[in-house]
């Protein structure tokens, strides 16, 4: 069976969470598109080149997740031809048999405007920012809350802003708020229309 879900939404709106629940439920391979753009970021020199040589070994970088690699990935994601290296990988992902999960800013937009389904999850930059803020530990974080909420902000507006595939929900997307949502909640509001779809 081929069948795609396809999953977007600014930065800590709950996508990889949910992402993980829906192929978890399903069976369906998951793809977090966030990280080719994170270890394009971080493994530093020409990002064209480095979008073209991807290797498993830059995916599989601990340091993929941390904000400085999130800011990294958002300012190597404007580049349209750092885009395009990273296209067709996507889209065979997404149409490989048995099912998958992609999640990112653009998948239902543009690396695939046929998928079965697409879900776009957003939430308050102030809700988004203090989940991120209690990841990195809350009081002991390495940051003061405002500055986390501060770079969720800058890389919203990249990443709303750029020219091009700038993160907007598709037209047919099923919008999906989770400021005042439990986990649980905003996993069952996503399991929904790809139940109602399979
Ligand atoms: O989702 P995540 O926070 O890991 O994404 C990091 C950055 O990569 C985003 O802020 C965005 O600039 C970029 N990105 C993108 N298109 C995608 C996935 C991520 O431009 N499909």
């Amino acid at each position: 069976m081929i069948f795609t879900v396809a999953i977007d939404g600014p930065a800590a709106a709950g996508k990889g969470t949910i992402s993980r629940a829906v192929a978890a439920e399903f069976g369906f391979a998951h793809l977090d598109t966030g990280a080719l753009y994170r270890a394009v970021g971080v493994k530093g020199g020409d990002p064209i080149e480095a979008a073209l040589s991807l290797t498993a070994g830059d995916l599989n970088r601990p340091d993929l997740r941390s904000l400085e690699a999130g800011q990294a990935a958002s300012r190597v994601a404007v580049i349209p031809e750092v885009r395009a290296a990273l296209l067709e990988f996507q889209r065979s992902f997404a149409r490989r048999e048995g099912g998958a999960v992609l999640d990112g800013r653009d998948i239902g937009t543009v690396i695939c405007p046929g998928a079965e389904v697409k879900l776009f999850i957003t939430a308050s930059a102030a809700v988004r920012a203090r989940r991120r803020w209690l990841e990195l530990g809350g009081e002991a974080a390495p940051k003061p809350f405002e500055a986390v909420l501060a770079e969720v902000i800058e890389r919203d507006e990249r990443d709303m802003n750029r020219t091009d595939a700038p993160l907007k929900p598709a037209k047919d997307a099923v919008l999906i708020d989770t400021s005042a949502l439990s986990i649980g909640e905003a996993i069952a509001a996503a399991l929904a229309p790809v139940a109602a779809a399979l």
